[in-house]
């Protein structure tokens, strides 16, 4: 899933000002010719995308080019990644068979490179090969005429060959007179990806780690996406979406369309429970790209609680400790949870209780009862305990 420009996306950014003028920073570099490469990693919807787009109007106002494209499993043709941001028109966003118009030689044999490879996908070594070293080329000497910028969206979902001339390039350091943006999760883990980070780390990129909002910008993006100051009961739930913009605006977004919203001493809350259900749906959709085995482990860690015992879980769904901490790490990676030593805690409590009510009430009880058992051995206070047993009614 790689939604960009969501509906609602708000202007200016809430609560980013330090990251942009960051940002603005290493353009202005890039602009006086030097070439920086930035790591931009941050969990879904956190709003990786929302910064990158902004450094557009920098762009603009330096008459500086930019050029963007992004990485889709769907689209995972060789090269594809490259193709896009390269073999477009400057004016072209992204995919597309458009090829550049009058373009140069390099690009006119790219071109027949990668046709002749689509139409033989088994294609010879040396033909991937040609087309990974003309790639390598047209990045360096891109910037030989003008200062640039290069948005390489989503590389975690990233065509391997296009990943290879990536890896290429960080060994000889920093693309000449570029700014190169990679925007990334933190899952899906992939080695090839890891590979390139390390590559550019070792090569001095940038790596900036895009942070949830705070709890005031939180509520003044809720603000702004609902119209108006915003009652408790809402920021009661705002609070459960662990500062993701696209948490924040799913809550607000919901609460609307199931005409939820109503103002109140004069401000806007929701009235009646009725718009939580579909709110847990869409907030299931969100974390769905974690695959059936992490999202099964998850709702039943979602029975314990916010912060629970791994060792509790473990017992619970009868698995060894570190079969567990094996299926929570693509969890753990992409923020779902976070380690405290050994307790884990969700990140997002509105994610757990969407993942709770999504259990099936006969499962649900029967996990009630598996934790009652699991904290009764480990020494939980009774009272905890009977909690669970009654709701394993
Ligand atoms: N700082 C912000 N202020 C206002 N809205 C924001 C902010 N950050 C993100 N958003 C909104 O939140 C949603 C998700 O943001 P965005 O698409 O940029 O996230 P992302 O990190 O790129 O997610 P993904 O991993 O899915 O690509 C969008 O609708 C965006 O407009
Ligand atoms: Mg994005």
């Amino acid at each position: 899933m790689s939604t960009s420009a969501g509906p609602g996306r708000t202007w200016p950014l809430v609560g980013r000002a330090a990251e942009l003028d960051d940002l603005d920073d290493l353009l202005s570099t890039a602009a006086d010719g030097v070439g920086v490469t930035v790591l931009l990693e941050g969990e879904a919807g956190v709003g990786k995308s929302s910064l990158v787009e902004a450094l557009r109007g920098s762009a603009r106002l330096l008459a500086v080019e930019l050029r963007t494209a992004h990485a889709s499993a769907l689209r995972a043709a060789p090269f594809a990644l490259l193709s896009d941001a390269l073999l477009v028109r400057p004016s072209g966003v992204g995919r597309g068979p458009e090829r550049a118009v009058g373009r140069g030689q390099v690009e006119a044999e790219l071109a027949d490179l990668l046709d002749a490879i689509a139409a033989d996908p088994a294609s010879s070594v040396a033909r991937h090969d040609r087309a990974a070293e003309l790639f390598a080329a047209l990045l360096r000497r891109h910037g030989d005429t003008h200062p640039w910028v290069l948005v390489l969206e989503d590389v975690h979902e990233a065509d391997a060959p296009s990943l290879e001339v990536l890896l290429r390039l960080a060994h000889e350091g920093a693309v000449p007179r570029a700014l190169v943006v990679l925007t990334m999760r933190p899952v899906p883990y992939r080695p090839e990806l890891a590979a390139l980070v390390a590559a550019w780390t070792r090569a001095g990129a940038r790596y900036l780690e895009l942070r949830p909002l705070t709890a005031r910008a939180t509520v003044e993006l809720a603000e702004s996406l609902a119209g108006g100051p915003v009652g408790p009961s809402l920021r009661g739930t705002l609070a459960t979406a662990g500062g993701n913009p696209r948490l924040i605006a799913d809550v607000v977004r919901t609460a609307r369309s199931a005409g939820a919203l109503v103002t109140a001493d004069g401000v806007l809350d929701p009235a009646g429970a009725q718009w939580l259900e579909p709110l847990d749906e869409v907030v299931r959709e969100r974390v769905a790209y974690l695959g059936p085995e992490v999202l099964a482990l998850l709702g039943q860690a979602s029975v314990l609680g916010t912060s629970f015992v791994i060792a509790d879980l473990a017992a619970m769904a009868g698995d060894p400790v570190a079969d567990c901490w094996r299926t929570l790490r693509h969890g753990l990676a992409a923020g779902v949870v976070r380690a405290r030593g050994d307790r884990l805690v969700f990140g997002h409590d509105l994610v757990r209780g969407a993942l709770y009510n999504g259990l099936e009430p006969d499962h649900r009880r029967a996990l009630h009862a598996r934790a009652a058992w699991a904290l009764r051995r480990a020494g939980a206070p009774s009272r905890v305990v009977m909690g669970h047993l009654e709701r394993a009614r």
